[in-house]
């Protein structure tokens, strides 16, 4: 793999890699994404309070992260066909091992995929056993507007994620707030039919669970 270069973002803990992965690199893992849709099809997620989210979403590896009526959590099957979730791509796995240097290896990677209009609210990612352990995020396609604040409160700022940018939200920015404004429609051709691809790896499982 090549080199990638970090740049400070000046917020501690916030790790960002612009242009991390390079075209071919963005081709390769967009084919295993849209592969394994055949086994996992993106769906439309409810959220506790029963509104579909704008996001469309599936899932890779032992454990994925839904939602629906009775919460927010993890479970090992695909909430529409029922069958497990396809496995984490090696690339990604090797990325996760390159930046992070995390001790576990992540065991969940959320699919979001954003069509023209899609939007995230700011969230924290917060359903994992070990909040300690990283949040890798790897942007495909269209270009977002990404927003981020700290954990506790108060201002947040926004900055653009292009496709084969890789950001992280590790240490003391691990339950920074965050969520897409919007995408910027028609500024990448690389998903067809339009729009984004994030991607965030995870270790959602308790330690003693780890395999
Ligand atoms: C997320 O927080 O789950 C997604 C963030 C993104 O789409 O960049
Ligand atoms: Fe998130």
């Amino acid at each position: 793999m090549s080199a990638r270069a970090e740049i400070d973002t000046g917020m501690e803990g916030f790790r960002f890699w612009p242009g991390a992965l390079s075209m071919s690199e963005q081709a390769d893992l967009l084919a295993e994404v849209l592969a394994a849709e055949a086994a996992a099809p993106f769906y439309q997620p409810m959220t506790p309070g029963g509104r579909p989210f704008s996001v469309r979403m599936t899932g890779l590896g032992p454990l994925g992260w839904v939602s629906d009526r009775s919460g927010y959590r993890y479970q090992s099957t695909h909430p529409v066909t029922g069958s497990n979730w396809p496995p984490i791509p090696g690339l990604l796995l090797a990325l996760w091992r390159d930046l992070t240097g995390a001790d576990q290896p992540p065991d969940a990677c959320l699919v979001n995929l954003y069509r023209e209009g899609a939007k995230m609210g700011l969230h924290q990612d917060r359903d994992e056993a070990d909040l300690t352990a990283p949040v890798l995020s790897v942007s495909l396609g269209d270009a977002a507007v990404f927003r981020i604040g700290a954990a506790g409160g108060g201002p947040t700022r926004s900055l653009k994620l292009s496709s084969g940018d890789v950001c992280a939200l590790t240490g003391p920015a691990r339950l920074a707030r965050h969520g897409i404004d919007r995408v910027i429609a028609g500024s990448s051709s690389l998903v067809p039919g339009g729009g984004r691809i994030n991607l965030t790896l995870r270790v959602a499982a308790p330690a003693s669970q780890q395999s």
